[in-house]
């Protein structure tokens, strides 16, 4: 063959090979985004990692990045995506009771355990949906067999008021309340703070409020809450879950109180903020020693976007729109 008409033939093969892709193109079953009815409930931290490395295929809320729209990677999604729906669907498994639902994530935490999931053809191309050690870590904590729902109990209820009724009356004076391993001190002011979230757990049976100081307070109001300024504070304090005979929840015995302080140059080894935990009644400096810091930061360091605050606070405390 002259070398001219093997360029030839090898033009005409590219361009074949061209007009097959092309054609293939036009093969397209189509992949729907059904409505989410249900979606997983389950606390922020767990629910990143899954929508981050499972939510792709598993739930009704598929985005194909452009190299996937292209077949035949397109086909191989597209099915991926029925199949892994058909098994296991976060965005329909919150209808199920919650017990449900935590042995659903039972049996998907052993399926990354063992590298099974995410698919191996998924992770390739999708290098960032890997779960990290970390990742596991934190699934496998939330999994800890959940606590069964605590049974109504006069006494308990009774103890629970007057716990309640001393912590809301103890002058902050008459507390002498050892400092954070980490040298923060203690802020006996925080009954006093505006309350910015409420959140309740079922898997652990707390019940938890989000509360800022002033600064943090004017700070919202003024839409200035991504980087929040220094002196922010805010307050987590929780309470275990307390069921009354008639089915109602309320706020039971204290558990804990735990402060995050914003001061960008004091605490820039933890990241802008200084973190201090106080635990029961007679509010012990959690920790061991002045690295229990480190837990927390890495806990918040999915929303460094959001200045490694989790609390959004509601619309209708900004003020104005946004
Ligand atoms: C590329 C798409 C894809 C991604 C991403 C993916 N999966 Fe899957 N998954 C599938 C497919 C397809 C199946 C069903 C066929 C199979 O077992 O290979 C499946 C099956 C499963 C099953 C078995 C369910 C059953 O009842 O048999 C579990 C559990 C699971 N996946 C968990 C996960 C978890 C957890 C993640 C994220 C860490 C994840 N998957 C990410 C595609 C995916
Ligand atoms: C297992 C993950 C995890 C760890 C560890 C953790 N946090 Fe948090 N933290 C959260 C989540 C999630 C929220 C959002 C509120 C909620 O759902 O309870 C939060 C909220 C907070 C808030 C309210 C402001 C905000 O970010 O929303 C403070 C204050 C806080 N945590 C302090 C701490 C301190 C202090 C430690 C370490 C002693 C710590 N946290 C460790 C997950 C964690």
């Amino acid at each position: 063959m002259s070398s001219r008409s093997s360029t030839r033939l090898l033009m005409f093969l590219v361009l074949a090979g061209f007009l097959g892709l092309v054609v293939m193109q036009c093969v397209r079953p189509p992949l729907e985004n059904p409505p989410v009815t249900a979606d997983l409930q389950a606390p922020p931290e767990v629910k990143r990692i899954l929508r981050n490395s499972c939510y792709g295929c598993h739930s009704n809320e598929t985005k194909l990045p452009w190299f996937d729209q292209v077949a035949p990677a397109y086909w191989l999604v597209t099915h991926d995506v029925k199949e892994a729906r058909r098994h296991l669907n976060f965005s329909e498994i919150g209808k199920l009771p919650a017990a449900q639902q935590k042995a659903a994530l039972y049996e998907a935490v052993n399926f990354v355990q063992l590298g099974e999931m995410p698919l191996h053809s998924y992770t390739l191309v999708h290098p960032d949906a890997k779960v990290s050690p970390e990742d596991l870590a934190v699934l496998k904590n939330y999994l800890h067999p959940p606590a069964p729902a605590p049974a109504p109990d006069d006494a308990v209820k009774t103890a629970a008021d007057t716990q309640y009724d001393k912590w809301i009356h103890a002058s902050s004076a008459a507390l002498t309340v050892q400092p954070a391993l980490n040298g923060i001190t203690y802020f006996p002011d925080y009954k006093n703070w505006k309350v910015i979230a409420t959140t309740d757990r079922f898997d652990n049976n707390t019940l938890r409020v989000i509360s800022g100081n002033d600064v943090a307070i004017r700070a919202i109001a003024e839409h200035h809450i991504n980087p929040w300024p220094d002196g922010t504070v805010f307050a987590k304090i929780a309470w275990a879950k307390q069921v009354e005979a008639n089915g109602d929840v309320r706020s039971g015995a204290f558990i804990q109180v735990e402060f995050m302080i914003k001061d960008s140059q004091k605490y820039a080894a933890t990241k802008g903020w200084g973190y201090a935990r106080w635990r029961g009644m007679d509010l012990k400096p959690y920790g061991k020693d002045a690295n229990f810091a480190n837990e927390c930061v890495s806990c918040h360091s999915p929303v460094r976007g959001n200045d490694y605050v989790y609390t959004f606070p509601l619309a209708g405390q900004l003020g104005g729109s946004r």
